[in-house]
């Protein structure tokens, strides 16, 4: 191999890894609903992963809600939206400061899907 197309080879290569790591950083997270992360990071430890709270929570905060369809018959989206704006009693802490409206609207849909799931 002459020099430059040593060269050559080395750029194609370098574009082709450049692409391949867009592809995947572009798939990996456009296949979570975007309140999935807000979810699992904020509310999680204590709703469940599929908006069931586990065992030691129930015990802990026996108001604790179950997230399936008869609650969102009940709770709208934007309801939700207020209750993580200002918080419901002592233990249902306000996530003002922690999540933007945006990411609250997002947690809401995305609560709302372990509603539908359980029809
Ligand atoms: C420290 C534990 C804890 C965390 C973290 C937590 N919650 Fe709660 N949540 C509770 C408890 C306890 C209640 C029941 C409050 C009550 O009715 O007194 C509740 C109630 C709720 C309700 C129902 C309120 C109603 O009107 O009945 C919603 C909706 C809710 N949580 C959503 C969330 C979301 C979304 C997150 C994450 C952004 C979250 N919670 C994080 C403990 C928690």
């Amino acid at each position: 191999m002459r020099p430059h197309s040593v060269l050559a080879a080395i750029a194609a290569l370098s574009i082709s890894v450049t692409y391949a790591s867009r592809f995947a950083h572009a798939s990996t997270p456009s296949q979570d609903p975007p309140g999935k992360a807000p979810f699992e990071d904020n509310c999680r430890k204590c709703h469940g992963v599929r908006g069931v709270a586990p065992k030691t929570m129930k015990a802990k905060f026996p108001k604790i809600v179950t997230f399936d369809a008869e609650f969102f018959e009940r709770h709208s989206r934007d309801s939700i939206v207020t209750i993580l704006t200002k918080g419901k009693n002592e233990d249902m802490k306000s996530f003002k400061g922690k999540l933007s409206h945006e990411q609250m609207e997002a947690v809401a849909d995305y609560i709302k899907l372990f509603g539908q799931k359980e029809k």
